[in-house]
């Protein structure tokens, strides 16, 4: 067993491109499975799938309590749950969110949210050609969340454009700014608050009443920690979906017979999204620190030390999946771990599915065909996808 700390195995800081992470995280598999590196103050980097998974199913010795994030995020107004709270603590904030995102919930939203879809698309593409990410994945993404929360939409526009600044302050590790963004977030998360708490809703469907009143089987939330979670969603909620749906975009742009074969097929669309999902898992930012020397990989993990999981390196590991950078939406079982696993596994996956579902079919069958249109512009480490996404489109 050896400690590589101090050590800068694995740099995250490079152009990135659609394709050439995935070549980079294909040699960290086969040479440096577990590696350090020095950026974003030092932290360590998990390749693996079974490494990912076990770090993510042992919430005993791998905690979201300290450094859960890397970067790191700022906690200027305390831990904000569910996210930064270890079972069994954890429980008391999932227990009242878990049902709210069940599917047959979200399925109900699957008309307004396919009216959305088509009046986003329409002009867009009747003038031929757009910017998928820029002019529609990120509105749809929060107006996914806001049709959730039952939010105005001028309040999910408000909180994207915060959140934006948010990510950029924190991939500039720039600490005065992040606090300043931080807390405008709070303070759009303490307007809906008093907004529901003015006007209740039932907990079963509405997530700060669920949170606010957490029922008999429940302990009451201090209104503080409601806050600190809608702040959470707020940040959750906007970004993967739309570094998703724009990673989608590019691949099938790329690969005419696999659009006409969704289009003929379009009962294949929820098989194609867990593709698409294993292939294009956003994140690699999450991380849990050990809470005692640990041993993974044949590396010694220090206590206090953050982990990040590469969710998109898992994905396409080849000890696990054949012919991992292939789209196969035959792929059965499709164990991938996008969505995470464990404790803290997405607890808005419902929604998610529900949103690339419905904006790939409105996308697919508003055109007989779309190419990309100029260069793929990827946004940053925080998520794997692209930040621009100029399409060409011929209207169906
Ligand atoms: C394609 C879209 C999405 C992907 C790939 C995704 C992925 C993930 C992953 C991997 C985790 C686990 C983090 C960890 O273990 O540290 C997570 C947690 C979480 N996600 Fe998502 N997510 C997506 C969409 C959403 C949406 C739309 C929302 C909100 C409406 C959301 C809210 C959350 C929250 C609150 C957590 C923390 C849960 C906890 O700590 O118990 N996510 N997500």
């Amino acid at each position: 067993m050896s400690s590589s700390a101090g050590l800068n195995e694995f740099d995250p800081h490079y152009e990135e491109t659609f394709d050439n992470s995935h070549v980079y995280y294909e040699e960290m598999r086969r040479s440096c499975p577990v590696a350090h590196s020095e950026a974003f103050g030092g932290f360590w980097a998990l390749f693996k799938y079974e490494d990912v998974l076990r770090v993510q199913t042992d919430s005993r010795t791998f905690s979201t309590a300290e450094k859960n994030v890397v970067p790191p995020a700022t906690r200027n107004q305390g831990r904000r749950p569910p996210l930064h709270f270890d079972p069994p603590e954890h429980d008391k904030y999932r227990r009242p969110i878990t049902p709210v995102f069940s599917k047959s919930r979200m399925l109900t939203l699957e008309p307004s949210l396919a009216r959305y879809a088509d009046e986003l698309l329409t002009p867009l593409v009747e003038a031929g050609r757009f910017d998928f990410t820029l002019d529609f994945a990120e509105y749809f993404a929060a107006r996914g969340f806001g049709l959730v929360l039952k939010l105005p939409q001028e309040m999910m526009w408000r909180s994207r454009e915060v959140q934006v600044q948010y990510y950029r302050a924190q991939t500039a590790m720039d600490k005065p700014r992040i606090i300043e963004m931080s807390d405008r977030l709070y303070d759009i998360a303490r307007e809906i608050v008093a907004q529901r708490k003015a006007d209740p809703q039932d907990p079963k469907e509405d997530l700060v009443s669920a949170l606010l009143f957490a029922g008999d089987s429940g302990e009451p939330i201090p209104e503080d920690e409601v806050v600190g979670s809608i702040r959470q969603f707020l940040s959750a909620a906007q970004a993967a979906p739309g570094a998703v749906l724009g990673s989608i975009a590019v691949h099938l742009a790329r690969d005419h017979s696999l659009q006409e074969r969704l289009r003929r097929n379009p009962d294949r669309i929820p098989d194609a999204v867990e593709e698409f999902l294993r292939l294009y898992a956003p994140y690699r930012v999450f991380a849990r620190t050990a809470v005692e020397d640990t041993e993974i990989g044949g590396r010694l993990i220090p206590a206090g030390e953050p982990i990040t999981m590469n969710f998109p390196s898992a994905n396409r590991d080849a000890e696990v999946f054949v012919n991992p950078h292939e789209f196969d939406m035959d792929r059965t079982p499709n164990k991938h771990i996008a969505f995470g696993r464990g404790a803290h596994r997405c607890p808005a996956a419902s929604l998610a599915r529900l949103e690339l579902r419905v904006a790939l079919t409105a996308l697919l069958s508003m055109t007989s065909s779309f190419e990309l249109a100029g260069p793929v512009k990827m946004a940053d480490w925080l998520e794997f996808g692209p930040s621009s996404t100029p399409l060409a489109v011929v209207s169906a």
